[in-house]
Order: C-alpha cells, then structure tokens, then sequence
C-alpha cells in the first residue's frame, strides 16, 4: 500500500462526502463518547434521535452524571443493551469524581472506565483528541479485510488484533479523527457487506480485493 497516496484519497473523499451527523459537529469529549456508545449496537438513523434527545436532557458530562438512574434510563428506553447506559452513567460518574470532570485522554485511563473497551476508547480518543489510535469495530474489520485481502476469522480476537495493529500502521497522524471517521464512513456507504459499491470507492486503486475480484468472499467470518 502507498500510505500517503491512500490518506490522501480517502481523506479527500471524506472531506467531500462525509454525511452530515449530529455528532460529527461536535467536539465536546462526553458528547462524542454518548455517540460512539450508542451506536455500537445500533445503527445510524436509528441513533440520531435518541442522540439529539439525550443532548437536550444532559448536555454535559455534569449533568449526565448528576441525573438519576431511572432518568437516564428513560432516555434510553427503545435503544436497547440497556447495559450500554448504566456502564455509561457509572463511568461519567467516575470522571466526575476521578479526573475532574474531564473524559481522560490517555488509553491507559479511558479503559479504566466502566463500559470502555478497546473500541470505545480508540473512537473517543481518536475523534475527540485527535490521538492516532485504533477503533475497530465489524465495519473497519470489513474495509480493511478487503484491502489487504486478509482471510483470518474476523470473529477471533487474533483478527481483531491484526486489524488494530494494521490502523495503527496507516492511520494518518495529524488526521486521526477524520481517518477512523472516514474508514467507517467507507464501510457504511461504499465498502457494504453485500453488494460492495467498488466502482465509486475513492480508494478502489489501493484495494487487494478488487483488483483480485474477491470483494464478494471477505471478510470471513466462520459460523458459531
Ligand atoms: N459508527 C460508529 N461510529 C460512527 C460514527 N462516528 N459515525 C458514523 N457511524 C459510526
């Protein structure tokens, strides 16, 4: 792969294309963590309601930590993993009372936080700070898959791994949040499970996949 020729494709199509979200106007740590939480199992129209609710209800970290239980749990009502929401509560709580209401920006310190694993803390970290780390979700293990033709289970952790560390190779490091955002954006518009749109993906020339015409075979992901 030439690193910089691929930033610069994908990067220039983000810049162009990218969907305007309500989360992609915003900055604010604890509000980029709110949505990176919620969409984790949940998808994109979907979310953008609750999101836009829950902001009006706790529009900051403070508030969200200070509300009761019940409160943000009604808030979440219809979304869903309800454990996604207490894990939340508790570890804005946390930040609260740990780090002075600031969301910790270090890797070490974010996934100390209830509910925060490698995904979680790699979106925050990435989109909010700026810090060239990986979050790699179902999606990100998709596009790159197919990138590098890469055929491990992506049900294993070994993958997941693979993947993590192949981010941490070519993610462009003055453009973090836009990098992982644009890996993600691909996955959900272009790079699609079935049917992948290749003929319009702005990185086609870098993809192993299509030049091998095995876009239709990745990733593998072995049955249960
Ligand atoms: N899926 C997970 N994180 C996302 C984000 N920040 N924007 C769009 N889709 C996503």
């Amino acid at each position: 792969l030439d690193k910089k020729s691929f930033q610069q494709d994908l990067l220039d199509w983000y810049d162009k294309e990218k969907r305007d979200l309500p989360w992609r106007r915003e900055t604010d740590p604890y509000r980029i963590w709110v949505s990176e939480i919620m969409l984790q199992q949940t998808k994109v129209d979907t979310v953008i309601p609750y999101y836009n609710n829950f902001m009006e209800k706790f529009p900051t970290l403070q508030d969200l930590a200070d509300a009761d239980e019940d409160k943000v749990l009604k808030a979440w009502e219809g979304l869903g993993y309800y454990s996604r929401a207490r894990n939340l509560h508790t570890a804005v709580k946390e930040v609260r009372d740990e780090y002075k209401g600031k969301v910790p920006d270090t890797e070490e310190d974010i996934k100390k936080l209830q509910g925060v694993g490698p995904y979680t803390a790699g979106a925050v970290l990435s989109i909010a700070y700026n810090v060239p780390a990986p979050a790699v979700d179902g999606n990100v293990m998709r596009v790159l898959s197919r990138l590098f033709t890469i055929y491990d289970d992506i049900g294993k952790a070994a993958a997941k791994n693979k993947f993590e560390q192949l981010i941490r190779e070519i993610i462009a490091e003055n453009r973090a949040s836009d990098f992982n955002q644009a890996v993600m954006e691909l996955g959900a518009v272009i790079c699609t499970p079935t049917s992948p749109a290749c003929l319009l993906c702005p990185v086609q020339k870098h993809c192993s996949a299509k030049e091998e015409g095995v876009q239709d075979l990745l990733p593998v992901k072995a049955k249960k």
